[in-house]
């Protein structure tokens, strides 16, 4: 299975999912969405996007690159999509309260590739401690775990 997984982000947290994931199987190719090409979402089975959860949705480059990608490109691809975002229990009660109101980058991202075409596998998010992280414990284990599924679907 060809599979690609795109990324963006600020301070290195999703990265690192996303290398994680990648390095699973050589055959997974991993691009940046600054080094990403429209050629390259070419002829493969399998597209997964992972952002950092920025004011309730993907980052604006990510945004960008999608608004580049002509309608029905992504037919015939399974998509699958996943965040980083704060962990909850670490927030202000009125942050709480936003951020359940205004919602996460995975779902979002989701339902753009699939109205590119994609055909929806899942979307997950991944915790962090803190704004510029690290990545709260187990959550790598949980991105391996999610990813198996997504593969196996
Ligand atoms: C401008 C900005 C907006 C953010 N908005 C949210 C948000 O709406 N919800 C949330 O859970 N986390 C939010 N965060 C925290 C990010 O999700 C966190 O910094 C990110 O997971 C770190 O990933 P990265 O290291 O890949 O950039 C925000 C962070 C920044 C810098």
């Amino acid at each position: 299975m060809k599979t690609i997984i795109l990324y963006d982000s600020q301070y290195g947290n999703t990265k690192k999912i996303a290398q994680s994931l990648a390095d699973t199987d050589k055959s997974i190719k991993l691009f940046s969405v600054d080094q990403i090409k429209l050629s390259d979402l070419k002829n493969i089975d399998l597209l997964v996007v992972g952002s950092p959860t920025q004011a309730g949705q993907a980052t604006v480059n990510l945004l960008n690159f999608f608004k580049t990608i002509p309608s029905n490109y992504l037919s015939g691809i399974k998509v699958a999509a996943f965040d980083t975002r704060m962990n909850e229990s670490t927030l202000s009660f009125f942050l709480k309260i936003l951020v359940k109101i205004i919602g996460y980058a995975s779902p979002k991202i989701l339902k753009k590739l699939v109205s590119l075409g994609g055909q929806p596998l899942g979307e997950s998010g991944f915790l962090v401690q803190s704004q510029k992280g690290p990545l709260c414990d187990d959550e790598f284990e949980l991105a391996l775990d999610w990813f198996k599924k997504i593969l196996k679907s």
